[in-house]
């Protein structure tokens, strides 16, 4: 039946919309993340998905997955955040800030 047919489509193409907005969001907080990183860490840490890191003792953000846990990591950004080397200074991220960087680690990971 045509009719039926049109309002799957209608619905197909409707839910779809809806699946692609958090990805978007995402992105776009992702790419807050990336200006942050680049204007606090990128004169140590390369921030991006190539590239090796000015600071020859500061690792590649793509690869801080291994070193510290993402999943805590915006609360560790939140509650001034060091690495314990004497070169970085310490860190104290607003709550959006935090998100917005941790979002952009996370896209990075294993690039
Ligand atoms: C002045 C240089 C410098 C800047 C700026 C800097 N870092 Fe670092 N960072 C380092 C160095 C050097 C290390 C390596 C520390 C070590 O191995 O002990 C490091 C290590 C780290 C680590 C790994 C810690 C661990 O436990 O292994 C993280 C995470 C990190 N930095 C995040 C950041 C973030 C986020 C920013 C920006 C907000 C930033 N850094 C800015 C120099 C810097």
């Amino acid at each position: 039946m045509p009719a039926t047919a049109l309002a799957l489509l209608l619905l197909v193409g409707v839910s779809a919309a809806f699946a692609k907005k958090p990805n978007g969001e995402m992105a776009a907080l992702a790419r807050q993340g990336r200006a942050l990183a680049v204007r606090l860490c990128a004169q140590c840490h390369a921030v991006d998905r190539s590239g090796s890191s000015p600071h020859p003792g500061a690792p590649a953000f793509r690869a801080l997955g291994e070193r510290v846990d993402l999943d805590t990591f915006k609360d560790q950004l939140r509650n001034q955040f060091s690495s314990g080397h004497p070169d970085m200074p310490t860190f104290r991220f607003s709550r959006a800030d935090a998100r917005a960087l941790t979002a952009y680690l996370r896209a990075i990971q294993g690039e």
